[in-house]
């Protein structure tokens, strides 16, 4: 029997999920018994040492109060995203592992002297949960669905196809989180109605307005925060404490990581516990040592009105996304008829009664909030298995994606909200006589404004034929498919002939594995025969990464431990 999988790579949580054989959904526990796993990992031996495997979930995380430096969470904060990023250099500040910048410009962790790059972590993950399903099926698994934020661009799903391809997995798609979410709260089985799924997980929020109609479960309209979730509620309090045990006890934790680590695990318990109304104890003995030399024995009581004060900036941040999840597809937030909450977040009551004032209708608490999205990437694998068969599922893109071309003139390309897979064109002219090159450059546009766009890759056309200004026109193609990735390919106008084009710089693993030293770039395109897809912004699926060039540094897999 094909054995196939659902997995939610979380921040915080991962969850592995199946759909048996009379379609019964099923979360696959790990070997503790536990439904989610920590998506923490802590290396104890140098990649390709011969030393000791590093720990994955739980016992990573116990690892952490002892190696905070060599013990990886949050990380997929930082997959596909640059170094010099604002969002990425703030969260480095307050991260006890090292962020560096690798050669491509990628934001890495560095530990035990080597680098790593955020998808070689995220692939120890997502082979852990992979073991875990063999193991519950005593039998190979065929195949994945992995989710990802609706939110994420072209580079982070690219590098979470990274993940996924150094792990070993066979990736049949990437699914949007909230759009699995809707899936695994069964939308499709009930009545015809419009939602909207406010995922609030450890590092992310997602927001989908989603129409059930017959079954067709159609996204029409997605926003988020790739920086909004748990993490920042507990950086919160952890900075109230902090203030505190300074002012208070003439105590600065900072730079004693380990008792930052302790702090950190008893402020979580804490912010769970708040949310069964109950007030939270902190206690934590010979925190620190004091000025007279003895150590403080820290004991806090926080009440629940005290920390949804804290968390205020949290909440503000909820309400942009939300709205203009709605405003971009024509509707009122008024216009939905039930919210769907997933994510451990929206377990605090404070975050529930925020998104309910920001939509109005009656909200619908999903059971266990972090196991629902891994449920619905199972639900879409086995639709496209054939065991669920009435189900028809349709999303869209969460950005708009633009070509600058060489005389500065910006042209949005793909809209925000089209129905994926979407191809679109744009017609770009040689602009001089004989012009033998033509560059131009791919852009996410930026929600808020367009200085906010962010390139995704550079890229030139040459050997064009020698002719008149503006007689040579090229045809730019942008494809985005069904895993919402997008393929840039061009042909000359005219003749249709596909032309090479070639990546002179993009984010992410497949540049620095395959960049020639000299050129900083690398051809993309395939053989003529692959018109329309001739040039591809990803490495075309035919490359093995065996007959890639020799990489810039190795590239480890996960067994080499
Ligand atoms: N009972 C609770 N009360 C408050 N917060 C909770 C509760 N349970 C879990 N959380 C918080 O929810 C967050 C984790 O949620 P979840 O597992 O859904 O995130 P994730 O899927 O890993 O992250 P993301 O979806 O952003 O990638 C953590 O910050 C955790 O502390
Ligand atoms: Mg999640």
């Amino acid at each position: 029997m094909k054995r196939s999988i659902g997995i939610d790579l979380g921040t915080t949580n991962s969850c592995v999920a199946t759909i048996d054989s009379l379609g019964k959904p099923e979360i696959i526990n790990n070997k503790l018994g536990e439904a989610t796993t920590p998506s923490t990992v802590s290396l104890r031996a140098a990649p390709g040492s011969d030393g000791e495997r590093p720990l994955v979930g739980a016992p990573a995380v116990r690892r952490a109060t002892s190696n905070p430096a060599e013990t990886f969470y949050g990380v997929k904060r930082l997959i596909g995203r640059r170094f010099d990023d604002t969002s990425v250099q703030a969260l480095a500040a307050t991260l006890p592992y090292q962020v560096v910048s690798a050669a491509n410009r990628d934001a890495w962790v560095a530990a035990l002297g080597v680098q790593l790059s955020p998808p070689e972590l995220s692939s120890i993950v997502l082979r852990e949960l992979h073991d875990i399903a063999e193991a519950h099926f005593g039998d190979s698994v065929h195949e994945a669905i992995i989710t990802v934020p609706a939110h994420f661009d072209n580079a982070e799903r690219r590098a979470t196809v990274d993940a996924a391809e150094i792990s070993g997995i066979k990736m049949r798609r990437l699914l949007n989180e909230p759009t699995a979410a809707a899936l695994g709260y069964g939308a499709h089985r009930g009545e015809d109605q419009r939602l909207a799924v406010c995922d609030l997980g450890g590092g992310t929020f997602d927001v989908s307005i989603v129409n059930v109609e017959n079954g067709v479960v159609e996204v029409i309209s997605s926003q988020g925060d790739l920086f909004l979730g748990g993490d920042d509620v507990d950086r919160i309090i952890m900075h109230e404490l902090l203030t505190e045990l300074r002012s208070e006890h003439g105590l600065d934790l900072i730079g004693d990581s380990e008792a930052m680590q302790r702090l950190k695990s008893e402020v979580v318990s804490a912010k769970h516990t708040l949310s069964e109304s109950r007030p939270a104890s902190l206690e934590l003995f010979h925190l620190g040592e004091l000025v007279s030399g003895k150590f403080l024995d820290y004991q806090r009581r926080i009440e629940r009105a005290e920390l949804n004060a804290w968390v205020g900036p949290v909440l503000a941040r909820l309400d942009a996304p939300c709205k203009e999840a709605a405003a971009r597809c024509g509707l009122s937030p008024h216009d939905v008829n039930a919210i769907v909450l997933v994510g451990g977040m929206t377990r605090m009551p404070v975050i529930q009664h925020r998104i309910a004032s920001i939509f109005g209708p009656p909200t619908l608490k999903v059971v266990n909030p972090d196991e629902i999205v891994s449920i619905g990437a199972a639900t879409q694998c086995a639709n496209l298995d054939g065991i669920i068969e009435d189900l028809v599922l349709l999303d869209v893109t969460s950005q708009a994606l633009g070509l600058l071309s060489e005389d500065g003139q910006y042209q949005q390309v793909i809209p925000c909200n089209a129905t994926i897979p979407t191809r679109e064109h744009r017609i770009l002219a040689t602009r001089e006589d004989n012009q033998r090159e033509l560059y131009f450059e791919v852009y996410k546009e930026g929600s808020a404004t367009p200085a906010a766009n962010r390139e995704l890759g550079r890229f030139v056309c040459r050997d064009l034929p020698d002719a008149p200004a503006g007689e040579v026109m090229l045809l730019v193609e942008f494809t985005v498919d069904v895993d919402g990735i997008l393929h840039v390919a061009t042909s000359e106008l005219g003749s249709g002939e596909p032309r090479e084009l070639r990546l002179m710089a993009i984010a992410g693993l497949n540049t620095l594995r395959s960049a020639t030293p000299a050129l900083g770039e690398r051809v993309v395109s395939c053989s003529p025969h692959e018109r329309g897809f001739a040039s591809q912004l990803q490495a075309p699926k035919s490359y093995s990464l065996a007959k890639l060039p020799r990489p810039a540094r190795p590239y480890r897999r996960v067994g080499l431990w």
